[in-house]
Order: structure tokens, then sequence, then C-alpha cells
């Protein structure tokens, strides 16, 4: 099995939540028309909705509020990509030059508000249950922007603990993957329990997903990726094979090694020694050690299920984070 057959099997529920996306997206301004077509015409993976649709389909089956849900995670996480290139100055994403490189900070600012409004009427025209649904966006909301900020601090001090660094990732992605989750479990009406079962499952796979995401920044190419590697050291974030090295280093070590990532702001070409640092202490296989743990523990949140297709295909969406190169 592999990702391209979970996406083949959710084909007409994806379908729905693109058309939705596209729908709620329409403007008639031309600059945010014409640029809201060019984002829409480079997806992004569709991890998300795909969650959505799963947990949906595994305890009973999508409907039309499910694929709202699934279009509004989308919308919401693709608002969060407008500000983050923004927030950390990235000139390239799928591959393409930033909204932030094109037009400027401002416009992409503006532009992420403008998917992140469409996004929550999408929840609000939905049949039931939508204030507890908008009451989870609103929560993820509220993680990304700590998280981001957490973040930005401890950049600033290369004094991040591995409990500062579990709270920044879930701010800015396991939080959102497990309202994905939640949302779909909530649209198809499950029993509290499995609900709650659901939403850790996307919790840990959004956790490993970040852990992933920080282990291929150190990776030597960037050929897959369509953004550029090596980046986080140089904004200073402390991420998990940094930390993992950080571990077995001796407290002297550990403490001149944080201050050359202080530094770095104002030293970059030190960051060849951070890296070599890491690799010394094999921080990325013990990284990816933590993230297989997530990962384990995700899978094992399925036990509630019953036996289903779209059981095995959230289990398979667990493999596809923990090998994916893109
Ligand atoms: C990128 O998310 C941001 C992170 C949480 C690391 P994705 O890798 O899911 O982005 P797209 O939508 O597929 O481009
Ligand atoms: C995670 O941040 C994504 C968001 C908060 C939107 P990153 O800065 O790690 O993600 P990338 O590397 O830009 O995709
Ligand atoms: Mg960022
Ligand atoms: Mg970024």
């Amino acid at each position: 099995m592999s990702f391209y057959e979970i996406k083949e099997f959710l084909h007409p529920g994806l379908r729905d939540v693109n058309a939705l996306m596209d729908q709620a997206l329409r403007s008639d301004v031309p600059l945010l028309d014409s640029t809201n077509a060019s984002l829409r015409e480079h997806k992004g993976k569709m991890m998300r909705p795909m969650l959505t649709l799963l947990t949906a389909g595994a305890v009973g089956s999508a409907n039309e509020d499910t694929c709202r849900y699934a279009a509004a995670v989308e919308l919401l996480h693709n608002a969060t990509l407008l500000h983050d290139d923004v927030v950390d100055k990235a000139g390239e994403r799928r591959g393409l030059p930033t909204v932030y490189n094109i037009l400027g900070g401002g416009p992409a600012v503006l532009m992420g508000d403008y998917w992140l409004v469409k996004s929550l009427k999408l929840i609000m025209g939905s049949r039931e249950g939508w204030a507890r649904v908008l009451d989870l966006f609103a929560g993820t909301l509220g993680h990304l922007t700590e998280g981001e900020l957490l973040q930005m601090e401890k950049a600033s001090k290369a004094d991040t603990t591995e409990d500062d660094y579990l709270r920044i990732i879930y701010g800015k992605t396991a939080s959102l993957f497990e309202t994905a989750a939640l949302s779909g479990a909530i649209s198809a009406k499950a029993d509290e329990a499995v609900i709650q079962a659901l939403g850790a499952f996307g919790r840990n796979i959004g956790t490993a997903f970040q852990i992933k995401d920080d282990i291929m920044d150190y990776a030597t190419s960037q050929e897959a990726l369509g953004k550029p590697v090596g980046i986080d050291l140089l904004e200073q974030k402390i991420t998990q094979p940094l930390l993992c090295a950080l571990e077995e280093a001796s407290p002297d070590e550990a403490l001149r090694i944080r201050g050359i990532v202080a530094g770095l702001s104002d030293n970059p070409a030190s960051a060849e020694e951070v890296k070599s640092f890491v690799q010394h202490h094999h921080g990325v296989e013990k990284a990816v050690e933590v993230m297989e743990k997530y990962l384990k523990n995700a899978v094992s949140c399925l036990d509630v299920l019953e036996e289903s297709e779209e059981k095995s295909y959230l289990s398979e969406l667990a493999s596809f984070v923990g090998q994916r190169n893109l």
C-alpha cells in the first residue's frame, strides 16, 4: 500500500473537498483571485483532509459535514503556511516562490487571513455540531500562534528543552492534525471514547510529522522537498536531531554548542560546526527513534476501531509519515 493508494481510495471525498475550497476562495478582487488560483493549482499533499475523511469513514461514513470540515482543515493549514512563510522569510514552498517572496509580507498576511476566514465560514455552514468543531479550530489557532511565538522566543535564547520543543510542535503542527481527526469523527457521530482515541491518533501522527519535517531539514539534498533545507538551524531553531545530540554530549560541550546556536545570526558559518556535532552524536538516527515512538503510539490508538478499510488506511498514513521524503 502506498500514499497514492490512500489518495485513490479517498478520491471521491477529496474531489468534493477541493470543489468546496475552490468555491470558498472565489473573489472579485483580481489580485486575490489570481493568487488564490495559482495557490490552488499547486496543492500540497492534503494529509490533513485525508485524515478527516478517514476518521469519519472508520467510525461510520463521511458525509457533507465531513467534507466541509476537511476543506476547512486544509484552508486553515494553507492560511498558516502563508503566515509562516512571512514569519520564516521563506522564499520557496512546493517548489515555487512563496506569496511572501513575490508580493511581500503585507499581501501574504492579508491573504492568509482570507483563507482563515473562509475556513471558519465553511464550518459554520455545516448541518450540525458546528459549534464544537468551531471551538476546536479556535483552540488550534491559539495553539498555532503560541507555538510560533514560543519558537521565536526560544530561538533568540537557544535554550529550548525537550519539553519546550514538544509544546512548540504541538502548537505548530500536532494540534491541527488532532483537530482534523476529531472533526471527522465528530461529523460521523462516533462515541465519545472513540472520538478521543482518534484525536490522540491525530496528535501522535502530527507530532511525528513535524519531527520528520525537522529531520528532513538536516538532509543534504533538497530535491524532493520543494523548500530549502538547513534553514531551521540558521534560524536558531533547536529541533529533535540537535536535542538528541545535546543529550549525548557532556554538560560543558552542550553549553558550548548552545552558545554557537545563540550566535548564529551574527555568525551563520558556524552552523557547519553544529551540523558536525549532530552527526557525531547520531542526532538524526536518534530523532528517527523518537519519531517512531509517536507513530507506534498513534497506531495503538486505532485499537478501539472495528476492522475496516479506513482503519488500515489510517495505519498506512502513519507509515507514510515515517517514510515520506516530500
Ligand atoms: C508543511 O506541511 C508544514 C509543516 C507542518 C511541517 P505539509 O508538508 O503538509 O505541507 P503541504 O501542504 O503538503 O505542502
Ligand atoms: C510548521 O512550521 C508549519 C506551520 C506552523 C504552518 P515550519 O516553519 O517548521 O514549516 P515549514 O518548514 O515552513 O513547512
Ligand atoms: Mg516556521
Ligand atoms: Mg516555515
